[in-house]
């Protein structure tokens, strides 16, 4: 009896560390996938050029800073992603930069943290 209790204990244990996996797999990939799936690509052209002509504007044309700061993949590289979104959002009160939340929604302005932190938004100058 003894050896069979064990085989279902073990059994039960690995049965527990597949389904801990799986879940994190299925987490992963919802997460992931519902991030990119919700902007669709007309709605990333419309980013970037908001990016480009309304971020540009006071952050610099091609983003090395002007009345705003650098987004420079430099500039944001130890600054927090949840940080830099909830300034998008929220704008920074007391300074000139506005809050976005009337165009942007969550998950844009996390996009366009990542593009900013990769260095892809802007077009580079000949
Ligand atoms: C009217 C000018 C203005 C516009 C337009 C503007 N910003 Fe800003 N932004 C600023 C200023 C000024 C700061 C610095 C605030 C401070 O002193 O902390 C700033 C800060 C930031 C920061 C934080 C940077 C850091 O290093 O902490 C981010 C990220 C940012 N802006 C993104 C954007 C994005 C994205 C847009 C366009 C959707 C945008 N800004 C449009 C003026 C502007």
């Amino acid at each position: 009896m003894l050896p069979m209790r064990k085989l279902k204990i073990i059994i039960m244990q690995l049965k527990r560390i597949c389904r801990r996996d799986f879940l994190f797999a299925l987490i992963f990939v919802c997460g992931t996938s519902a991030v990119t799936a919700e902007i669709t690509e007309a709605r990333q052209a419309e980013l970037l050029n908001l990016l480009r002509q309304d971020c540009g504007s006071c952050h610099g044309m091609t983003l090395k800073g002007g009345l705003g700061p650098a987004l420079t993949p430099d500039a944001l590289a130890t600054k927090s992603g949840e940080m830099l979104v909830q300034t998008i959002i929220g704008g920074r009160p007391g300074t000139p930069m506005p809050p976005w939340a009337p165009f942007l929604s969550q998950e844009e302005a996390w996009w366009l943290v990542n593009i900013l932190k990769e260095g892809t938004g802007v077009v580079a100058q000949p």
